[in-house]
């Protein structure tokens, strides 16, 4: 099932916040969204919701069976065992994960980001009331032992970012297993945000944390939705599994709209795309592969093939540009020739001289923003 791209017309029409931000001069690569059509089934359920005047309040949990079709996803599509009767709706994975946080942490706890690390992951600290340690990572990995100080130190939880924004990395078995080897002597807990992992490029696959670390499964809370993978962010919904009955008792026993259970359509788009969405996904991360080589093809000359990350998953490039003169601001300086990238800064200090490209966009706008950015670095 091919992926129909949008051209930039078509993605200014649509006015979502990566093109609604930038001036018509300005090409946009940078917030997370993908500049493509709905996949057909996904179109089709929307537009037969809209038919039957689909919008009143949307079901819980335990009133439909789209918790059976989540967990079956995670079982045909990831390889992932999850309960479909742990599962909680929610309207984003970021509501989620500080509805999570705050559900099972004492207030004030502190919770470990490796860093560069998604900006909301902050935010959803500060929101649930607890206090952010980041942690930079080592290269691109994490780094066991600066976790296993921070947790020694008082805090009490890590966010692995599996696959990882910026870096698109999928953090290796190994790795997760010494995570998970640190977070169990310090008795702390594993909030995994797995919302990119069906978009691993072909041949990678993401261990999802709760299978990595089975004796970790009553300190783990997964969170998870369609959102990245079929590009429906402005649909509002995901979900929060965990991996341990008493665990799914304190997170369903507080008040629903703690977590904003996310809205109707949200629902219908989640389970076309889970259902229906396995050829177009396939089709989708090739392209995506397609156009990182691109990247690399455009930029590896100029800037050195080293200064661009290898992602195993996604649709980011996480590009070094310290070793280029074009100073310490390099979103400020490629802005300059039109195209908006995302400022590494915003990914923490480590962040410093690097940006963020998105490159999932039609191979046309994807061409230019190569071109403009070739030109000026
Ligand atoms: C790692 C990560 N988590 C969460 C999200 C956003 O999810 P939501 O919009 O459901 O909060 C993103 C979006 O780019 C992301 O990269």
């Amino acid at each position: 099932m091919s992926v129909e791209w949008l051209d930039e017309a078509a993605c200014r029409a649509a006015s979502s916040l990566k093109w609604s931000k930038v001036g018509t001069e300005t090409l946009a690569a940078w917030v997370a969204e993908m500049d493509v059509a709905l996949a057909p089934p996904i179109a089709a359920a929307l537009h037969e919701a809209i038919d039957l005047q689909m919008v009143g309040y949307p079901p819980h949990e335990t009133e439909t069976d789209l918790r059976e079709v989540i967990a079956e996803w995670h079982a045909h599509r990831l390889g992932h065992q999850i309960d479909a009767g742990r599962v909680l709706f929610t309207a984003e994975v970021i509501s989620g994960l500080a509805f999570a946080l705050s559900t099972v942490l004492e207030p004030g706890t502190g919770v470990v980001v490796p860093s560069p690390a998604y900006p909301p992951f902050s935010e959803a600290i500060a929101w649930a009331g607890m206090t952010e340690i980041r942690v930079p990572l080592d290269g691109v990995a994490t780094d066991p032992a600066a976790v296993d100080r921070a947790l020694g130190s008082g805090a009490g939880a890590v966010i692995v970012c599996n696959p990882h924004n910026p870096t698109g990395r999928v953090p290796p078995l190994e790795e997760l297993r010494a995570i998970a080897e640190v977070v169990d002597r310090r008795g702390a807990w594993v909030f995994s945000d797995e919302v990119h992992a069906a978009l691993t490029h072909p041949g990678h696959r993401t261990m999802p944390f709760s299978e990595a670390a089975p004796e970790l499964a009553g300190r783990t809370i997964t969170l998870s939705s369609a959102s990245k993978p079929f590009n429906l962010p402005g649909l509002r919904f995901a979900w929060i599994a965990s991996h341990d009955d008493a665990v799914h008792a304190r997170l369903a026993a507080r008040p629903v709209h703690d977590r904003g259970p996310g809205g109707v359509l949200g629902q219908v788009a989640a389970r076309a795309a889970l259902v229906d969405g396995d050829a177009w996904l396939d089709d989708l991360r090739e392209d995506l592969v397609e156009r990182l080589s691109m990247v690399r093809n455009a930029l590896g000359s100029v800037i050195g093939p080293d200064s661009l990350s290898r992602p195993e998953a996604s649709y980011l490039s996480w590009i070094d540009l310290s070793a280029t003169r074009i100073g310490d601001d390099p979103a400020a300086h490629i802005a300059r020739a039109g195209v908006r990238v995302a400022p590494g800064t915003d990914y923490g200090a480590e962040g410093a001289g690097h940006i963020r490209l998105n490159v999932a966009t039609h191979e046309e706008t994807l061409a230019r923003v190569l071109d403009r950015m070739t030109s000026i670095l």
